[in-house]
């Protein structure tokens, strides 16, 4: 999965004849699982059809303050374009529009969005090599890079007039993963690593049962996502879940038993930076596994169980910077039970679960929880779904982490 999915990318057309690759642009776009909106300056129309972009970004295309070919003719809020987009990226961007952007003049509806435009912007230069080297565009380049615009740098080769050199627009491939890795790098757990662990475990009794319990493992792959979505390199160690996840920061490893989660876990927490245990694990397993199926004889049947090893209490002892957390599911006197969790398992920061809480705990798609820090700092938060409540839990972690 692309770390441009889901997000809003507002795609700037200016005059230039690069503007036919656009339409692979947005395409790409799309592809990455984006929702695109373009903006087009009027005279950018004569190199590509908004038709054909509207076609391919399945939405409306704005090139004007108001939309003249409706009778009731519609303003078109050039500041709810500039807030509803999470990127800008004016490709191609020309001298005329990049000089424009430079002293704040706003004679069309791109540039009115520009300048109300919160998010990051991007800029992918094409003109030919003579405008290129002009110490006005330079200029303009520089000025650009100062207010924190983003330059795609065009590259080398052929020219629209017949000239060889630089000033051809970056290719829509190369602006894309350019894009795709500038977003990357500017994430807050960029570089970082996370391991988490997710699901129910199962302890054989024999080879066709065993016992586990009813957790789905969606609130682990919530964090996974976020903790991704962050930048962060995340390790998903699952026991079994239906939940699946394609994303590429995440390598999911699949467990059954509570001693197959605790190898896999000590595999890799001494290269991580950051460890996320939500696991239900079970805290006992038969003492006995038969190596046949039981069959059935007496009224009653017994099995012993032994303790499986607590594989949060096992991190907690080892643990040298890595930032510990660990969830704590309770039925009564809830927070003295996590503090003591927290503290006897050496953690920065203890989520607890209350199942006296509607929605919260097991099973469903919503849940309810406090952080208590080390420092016992308690943050009450509420009734969210899973994935709010992932997300909450990163800015959490990024909070006491300083990422
Ligand atoms: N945990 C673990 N390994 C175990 C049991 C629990 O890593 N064998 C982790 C869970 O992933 C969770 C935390 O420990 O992050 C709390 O688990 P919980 O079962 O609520 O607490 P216990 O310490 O097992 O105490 P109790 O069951 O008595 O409440």
């Amino acid at each position: 999965m692309s770390i441009l999915s889901g997000k809003n990318i507002l795609l700037g057309i200016t005059a230039g004849i690069a503007a036919y690759k656009t339409a692979s642009l947005v395409r790409l776009f799309i592809k990455a699982g984006a929702n695109v909106k373009v903006v087009m300056t009027p005279a950018s129309k004569d190199f590509i059809t908004p038709l054909t972009l509207s076609t391919l970004s399945k939405n409306p295309v704005y090139s004007s303050f108001t939309n003249e070919d409706d009778d009731n003719a519609m303003w078109n809020n050039h500041v709810e374009l500039g807030l509803w987009a999470d990127l800008f990226i004016i490709a191609p961007a020309t001298a005329n529009t990049m000089s424009k952007m430079v002293n704040g003049t706003c004679d069309n509806l791109l540039l009115a969005t520009y300048l109300s435009a919160k998010c990051p912007v991007y800029f992918a230069p094409a003109m030919d090599l003579d405008m290129y080297k002009h110490q006005s565009t330079i200029n303009s380049f520089e000025k650009l890079n100062a207010f924190g615009n983003v330059m795609i740098p065009a590259t080398s080769g052929e020219l629209a007039s017949g000239l060889v050199g630089e000033g051809r627009m970056a290719e829509p491939e190369d602006i894309v993963s350019f894009i795709e890795n500038d977003v990357l790098d500017k994430l807050p757990l960029r570089g970082k690593k996370v391991l988490i662990t997710a699901g129910p475990t199962y302890e054989a009794i024999d080879p066709v049962r065993f016992i586990g319990n009813h957790s789905s493992g969606t609130m682990g792959f919530e964090i996974a996502k976020a903790a991704a979505n962050l930048g962060a390199e995340v390790t998903l160690v699952s026991g079994p879940s239906s939940q699946v996840v394609t994303h590429s920061l995440i390598n999911v490893i699949r467990v059954k038993s509570a001693q197959e989660m605790y190898d896999e876990v000590h595999k890799y927490f001494a290269s991580v930076d950051i460890a996320i245990l939500s696991a239900a694990v079970a805290d006992y397993r038969p003492k006995n596994v038969a190596d046949q199926k039981i069959k059935k004889k007496e009224t009653t049947f017994t099995i012993e169980l032994e303790k499986t090893k607590d594989i949060l209490k096992s991190l907690g002892a080892i643990k040298k910077l890595q930032f510990l957390v660990g969830f704590a599911l309770e039925t009564n006197n809830e927070l003295e039970h996590a503090k003591g969790k927290l503290e006897s398992k050496n953690l920065d920061l203890i989520v607890l679960n209350s199942l006296n809480d509607k929605g919260a705990g097991f099973g469903g798609s919503t849940n309810k929880v406090t952080f208590i820090t080390a420092s016992h700092e308690i943050i009450a938060h509420e009734l969210k779904s899973k994935a709010e409540v992932a997300k909450d839990l990163m800015q959490q972690i990024l909070k006491q982490t300083d990422a």
